[in-house]
């Protein structure tokens, strides 16, 4: 595993529709693996393959919802989707403050549905059916928007910069 160097924008590469992955080879296990070591690294809760430049249809995602706000978070669960789509999503929606790991210091209100069910291929080529509520369909939110090559800030009812000793303290969850 190695990390990978975090793609920022603006870069093409972020506003392009990613290509499916018809094989899952070595290499798609390859990339599987540094993307979640670079995600952990960032560190950051969700990443698509376009924000470490390959063109593909791939995301990881790693997130724990905190059981309450005094409590540390829930054991984090780890997905990888391969070719996922949105499948249903609810017409209720709610605002939230985002991050992108290749958007440094930025910080964005978007209002996206609370829950998704998505559908993908995990790593061995196997269907997943997801159904996610909250912050992680959020998350699968933001990333399956990278894949169509669409930025949180497109989405955003309003976008600011946060200073860099802000950033741990606000905690945004860069994805
Ligand atoms: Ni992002």
């Amino acid at each position: 595993m190695a990390t990978r160097e975090i793609v920022n924008y603006p870069n093409e590469i972020l506003e392009q529709k990613a290509q499916r992955v018809e094989r899952i080879d070595a290499d798609i296990q390859t990339l599987i693996d540094d993307m979640i070591e670079t995600m952990r690294n960032a560190p950051g809760v969700g990443l698509a393959a376009p924000q470490v430049n390959v063109p593909l249809r791939v995301v990881v995602i790693e997130y724990g919802e905190p059981e309450n706000e005094d409590e540390e978070p829930a054991e984090k669960q780890l997905f990888t989707l391969i070719n996922p789509e949105i499948s249903r999503m609810s017409r209720e929606k709610e605002m939230g403050t985002e991050g992108c790991l290749s958007f440094p210091g930025i910080l964005a209100e978007v209002e996206r549905s609370l829950g998704v069910t998505v559908v993908a291929q995990d790593r061995n080529g196997d269907p997943l059916k997801i159904k996610a509520e909250g912050w992680l369909a959020r998350i699968f939110q933001h990333e399956i928007d990278h894949l169509n090559g669409v930025l949180f800030t497109e989405r955003a009812q309003k976008v600011y910069e946060i200073k860099p000793d802000e950033e741990t303290e606000q905690d945004p969850s860069a994805a």
